[in-house]
């Protein structure tokens, strides 16, 4: 299903960064569908190139990839250098460190990297790729969030608060860039069935009460959100929980419930 008139919009090459599995693979699959040529970014070079191989010739378009880890500061740079000679009119944000468990389970370190990933890249990557968008007057910049980051959330603590600064950069520059023809959206994802997930949560220790999408699902509802606000919630029961969880609860009680939720995912202590 090409899609000229997106392709226009948001061409001729998307950047996803965090692209060799789960949300950010599909995003590759739905955006090479679309027409869109792709860099695609992740630290397994191997996944990236049979990915690669794979769009290229089921969609007849260009695809280069870029192993890197997106934890190391250099990582803006070698993008930047990667894609000189590219109009990349869209970036997609999806890469996220995602330390579970206990606040003091993880190392400072660990928690720096989380820092890096999942802040520090997709400021200076929006900061680079949208000076360039708003000289042509278009483009889209798509940051990932999570209902996580909406208040605080017990056992994932800092992940949490990296997705909530997603949610209000993007909200940011969404009224700062409209006028500049640059749509920008965060998608605020509930649990989502990713390798990544299933490998955190264990089938067995999942429950019916933390309703869940499949990543393909996921990425048709953000795409399909483009340039009509500065924020989504894919997934209907999703939006139920984020409206309960933001209008209904008292804070405190949002936060509770976030910290049940994550025990009954089985990523707090049981
Ligand atoms: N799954 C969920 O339930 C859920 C819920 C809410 C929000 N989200 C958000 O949705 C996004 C995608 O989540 P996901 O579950 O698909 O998996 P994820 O593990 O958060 O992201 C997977 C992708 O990011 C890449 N990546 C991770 N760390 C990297 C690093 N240091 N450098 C370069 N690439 C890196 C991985 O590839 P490599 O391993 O090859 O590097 C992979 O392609 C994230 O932003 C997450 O916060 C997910």
């Amino acid at each position: 299903m090409s899609d000229p008139a997106f392709a226009h919009r948001y061409g001729p090459w998307a950047l996803i960064a965090g692209a060799s599995e789960g949300i950010g693979e599909h995003f590759a699959r739905q955006l090479a569908a679309r027409g869109l040529h792709l860099v695609l970014v992740a630290r397994r070079a191997e996944v990236l190139a049979t990915l690669a191989e794979e769009l290229a010739s089921t969609h007849g378009v260009e695809v280069r990839t870029l192993a890197l880890d997106l934890a190391f500061p250099d990582a803006t740079n070698q993008i930047r250098v990667a894609t000189a000679d590219l109009e990349v009119g869209m970036l997609v944000y999806n890469a996220a460190v995602s330390l579970i468990g206990p606040f003091l389970d993880h190392t400072i370190e660990e928690y720096r990297a989380e820092q890096e990933v999942n802040c520090r890249r997709p400021l200076e990557l929006a900061h680079h790729f949208a000076a360039a968008m708003g000289a042509r007057g278009r483009g889209a910049i798509l940051l990932m969030s999570s209902l996580a980051g909406s208040q605080g959330s017990p056992f994932i603590s800092h992940y949490g608060a990296t997705k909530a600064w997603s949610l209000v950069f993007a909200e940011g520059l969404w009224g700062e860039f409209a006028e500049r023809g640059i749509d920008v959206l965060t998608c605020r994802a509930g649990a989502t069935r990713t390798p990544k997930y299933l490998r955190d949560t264990g089938e067995q220790k999942r429950s019916a009460f933390v309703p869940e999408m499949e990543p393909p699902a996921v990425v048709e509802e953000a795409l399909a959100a483009l340039g009509k606000g500065p924020s989504m919630v894919p997934g209907r029961a999703n939006r139920l929980a984020a409206g309960l969880l933001q209008r209904l609860l008292p804070r405190r009680t949002a936060v509770t419930v976030m910290g049940r939720a994550s025990r009954s995912a089985g990523v707090g202590p049981g």
